[in-house]
């Protein structure tokens, strides 16, 4: 790395708080708005960065936009996850989801896909999405009736009574926590679990399989700068079936991995996911910055780094951890 970046990385600021680093990146765009982005704007619920919308929560870790852009790229990689897994879900759960008065509960639901999806599959059972950023939810009219969605700080607390949903899912959250706040939330999840339900985790691990030289540092970078400025570990994959081991409340731990091609060297799929990349790596405005170039600089040397991937056959791994809530202990006497 040159100088000139070193030096640049020590401007990038390491506290804690992600607001202080949001004026850092501060950038208002209001020409190309509508009425309801400026609006929020005012009653500064969203911030600009770089030109995409952020949520402005003082203890959020999200790196995430929260705009129109994110939510194409949210639905896109919904798309090609469920193709790769072949389906919504690898618990063994299925019969019961299609029992009268089963509940599901999805953590970070974004655009709602997979709750939509699951609603559509099993019409029996009763869905609830939450998502700290109600913008991103559906309309009402794409929505079964069985699903519903419902804003809330996943780290505050999951507002639900202990034993409530027989199914949890979490998926692609790796970069909303730090690591102490998935323990946390974790043992929230379970707590609102019914006895014997299931909890799903996907996650990828984000180091790149057959990278080439420039992609693999940029995807380093990439990891190295959501630490840094965001105090999140996105290779949370290799510790989530670590704390589940430590909780007593889990038991049948299962632990799958598919993997997941990037680039058309792997047809349509591949030319998705390599889009899907190439929209993450935009949507992380601080990385330019965190590198030591311009924008411009950064979106040039991207074009030219996510070729390696078709020449080098790239590949990641996504894994998925499920596992039960051991059943309710029967009275001694
Ligand atoms: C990358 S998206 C994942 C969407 C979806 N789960 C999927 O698998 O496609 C992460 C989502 O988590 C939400 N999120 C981030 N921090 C959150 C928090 N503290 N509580 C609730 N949702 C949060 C974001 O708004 C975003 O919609």
């Amino acid at each position: 790395m040159s100088k000139q970046s070193k030096d640049s990385l020590t401007n990038v600021p390491k506290n804690e708080i992600w607001i202080n680093n949001l004026e850092y990146f501060n950038h208002s765009n209001f020409e190309n708005m509508d009425i309801n982005e400026v609006a929020s704007l005012i009653l500064d619920t969203y911030k600009t960065y770089n030109g995409r919308q952020f949520l402005n929560e003082d203890d959020l870790n999200f790196l995430l936009p929260s705009d129109k852009l994110e939510i194409e790229r949210s639905t896109l990689s919904h798309v090609l996850l469920r193709h790769r897994w072949n389906g919504n879900f690898c618990s063994p759960i299925k019969e019961r989801l299609n029992t009268s008065g089963t509940t599901m509960l999805d953590v970070g639901c974004g655009p709602g896909l997979w709750a939509i999806d699951m609603g559509l599959n099993h019409p029996s059972s009763s869905i609830i999405a939450i998502d700290i950023d109600p913008s991103k939810f559906p309309p009402n009219d794409q929505c079964p009736p069985n699903v519903c969605f419902l804003t809330c700080n996943a780290v505050h607390g999951i507002p639900f009574p202990p034993n409530t949903f027989d199914f949890v899912n979490i998926s692609l959250m790796w970069s909303a926590f730090s690591e102490a706040q998935w323990i946390l939330l974790i043992k929230d999840l379970i707590r609102v679990l019914k006895y014997d339900g299931w909890i799903e985790f996907t996650e990828p691990d984000p180091a790149l399989r057959n990278g080439g030289k420039n992609l693999t540092w940029l995807l380093e970078s990439f990891a190295n700068a959501c630490r840094d400025v965001g105090g999140v570990n996105i290779r949370i994959y290799e510790k989530i079936p670590t704390y589940i081991r430590a909780m007593d409340e889990l038991e049948d731990l299962n632990c799958m991995s598919v993997n997941y091609p990037v680039g058309e060297w792997y047809g349509c799929f591949g030319k998705y996911s390599l889009d899907n990349l190439e929209r993450l790596l935009k949507a992380a405005v601080y990385l330019p910055k965190y590198i030591g170039i311009s924008n411009e600089q950064f979106n040039n040397l991207l074009k030219d780094y996510l070729k390696e991937a078709n020449e080098t056959k790239s590949f990641i791994y996504i894994y998925k951890y499920f596992a039960k809530k051991v059943s309710k202990k029967a009275p001694i006497i």
